[in-house]
């Protein structure tokens, strides 16, 4: 297991450059299946969620390499297999996508379900009745999902209105730009890596319309072309950073970043009694005092992501007063509350809500994390603790956040890790 080491305590000061975004690339790369030749994909973040879906390409037959630091080029001319490696499956519920891209382009699929998750269940049903509205007969054996279908066919299809699935309204999508016909998805997701695939297809020739909405007009063409398209920022990883900063205080500035893709973010921050200001591609937080006690409820894009629940609850940790985080999407996942709960928070959960009474200060401890933003909510407490705070499971971050320790280095942060410092060959890992 991987651990990070925090020294925390002190503000934060400076700028960081944010990555492309995980969950609006992957999404890209498995889309670069349904092209019959090259696409490049720039502003690709280097972190090992994007490297497990490079090796799913990489066995499914495409061409697949970095051309440059963030720029990656796909030749998906010849694809010589359908079936996905359950082992690369199992790394990463987003490789789930090529079932779409591999169902649109050759009728046919077969993938691994991929099962539950420690932020709670997370079915695929609406990925699968997408797949058979559009015609294909859908198995599932020995832990497989088989799709096929001679000829798939637009359908109208509405999904539940009360989830808008991120993942099904992609999959359904990529089955349907090359289907006979119209397809209609209503009740889709409008988060901004959705809207960005919906892009990246228009790019390469698909006839998409109601891009951004909730309601998604694909008409099926014959076939795509060669395209080369810029993924978006992570906003996940900027609202990380300005969390960071609210919780630890300083003066941050995330560069590079889509400020509208942060509304709710930054409102939540606001209503926290933080200072931010925003231009075209940067957002500036300054955090002075203890953060204010706020409400917050997660909710599907324009609302507060899920993604971002955890570092919000760390706010709320360090608030002055009481807070409430209500998680709406999946149904465990507070798994990291006990763990801020032993570094000195005093969060009580009742159900879906957290009720926070922030206090003065959190105490470094040795603490676990358990998926990617759990993870990185356990940093944030360590930076606004006192003392060291040793992370186990930091490979969650690795899967998640490009070069993290050395941007959290870069604005005043002492942090070492075990993974750096074997790569070094140094053989104390802690190089105290
Ligand atoms: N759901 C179903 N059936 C389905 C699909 C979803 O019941 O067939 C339910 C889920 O159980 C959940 C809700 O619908 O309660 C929303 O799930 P959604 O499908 O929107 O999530 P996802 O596509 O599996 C993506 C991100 C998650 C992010 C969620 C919500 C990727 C690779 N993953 O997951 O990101 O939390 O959307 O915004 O894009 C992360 O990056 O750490 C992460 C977990």
């Amino acid at each position: 297991m991987a651990t990070i080491r925090i020294h925390g305590g002190n503000p934060l000061y400076g700028d960081v450059n944010i990555s492309g975004s995980k969950n609006a690339t992957l999404p890209l790369l498995a889309a670069s299946l349904l092209v019959k030749g090259h696409t490049v994909i720039e502003n690709v973040p280097r972190i090992d969620d994007i490297h497990a879906m490079i090796a799913m390409l990489r066995a499914l037959g495409a061409k697949c390499d970095f051309v440059q630091d963030t720029t990656l080029s796909i030749d998906a001319t010849a694809i010589s297999s359908v079936s996905a490696p359950y082992n690369l499956v199992r790394k990463m519920r987003g490789s789930f996508y090529v079932a779409g891209a591999l169902l649109g382009r050759f009728g046919e699929a077969e993938v691994p379900l991929p099962g539950g998750c420690v932020i709670g269940s997370r079915p695929v049903d609406f990925h699968i009745q997408g797949f058979k509205a559009l015609g294909a007969v859908v198995q599932e054996r020995h832990g497989v999902m088989h799709a096929r279908a001679d000829k798939l066919t637009g359908d109208h299809i509405i999904m539940d209105s009360r989830y808008r699935s991120v993942g099904a309204t992609v999959n359904i999508m990529l089955a349907a730009v090359l289907a006979e016909g119209v397809t209609v998805i209503e009740n889709a997701s409008r988060e901004p890596e959705v809207t960005c695939c919906q892009h990246f297809l228009r790019e390469a020739g698909a006839d998409i319309r109601g891009v951004g909405t909730d309601i998604i007009v694909v008409r099926g063409v014959d076939e795509l072309h060669d395209a080369t398209f810029y993924s978006i920022p992570d906003r996940m990883e900027a609202g990380t950073f300005l969390a960071a900063c609210g919780a630890a205080r300083g003066e941050l500035t995330v560069r590079s970043v889509i400020p509208s893709h942060l509304t709710a973010v930054l409102s939540t921050l606001q209503k926290a009694g933080l200072t931010v200001e925003n231009g075209p591609d940067w957002v500036r937080i300054a955090a002075t005092g203890r953060p204010r006690a706020f409400e917050v409820t997660t909710a599907p894009y324009p609302g507060f992501p899920t993604d971002l629940q955890p570092n919000a609850s760390v706010l709320g940790a360090v608030a002055v007063g009481t807070s409430i985080v209500h998680e709406t999407i999946f149904d465990a996942r507070f798994n990291y509350v006990d763990e801020l709960n032993r570094m000195g928070a005093d969060i009580q959960l009742k159900d879906s809500v957290a009720i926070i009474r922030g206090v003065p200060r959190l105490s470094g401890a040795p603490v676990e994390a358990t998926d990617i933003r759990a993870g990185s909510a356990l940093v944030l407490a360590g930076l606004a603790a006192d003392g060291y705070t040793e992370i186990a499971g930091a490979e969650f971050l690795d899967r998640g956040y490009d070069g993290f320790a050395d941007k959290l280095r870069s604005i005043g942060v002492t942090i070492t890790s075990s993974r750096e410092a074997a790569h070094n060959g140094s053989r104390n890992v802690w190089l105290r």
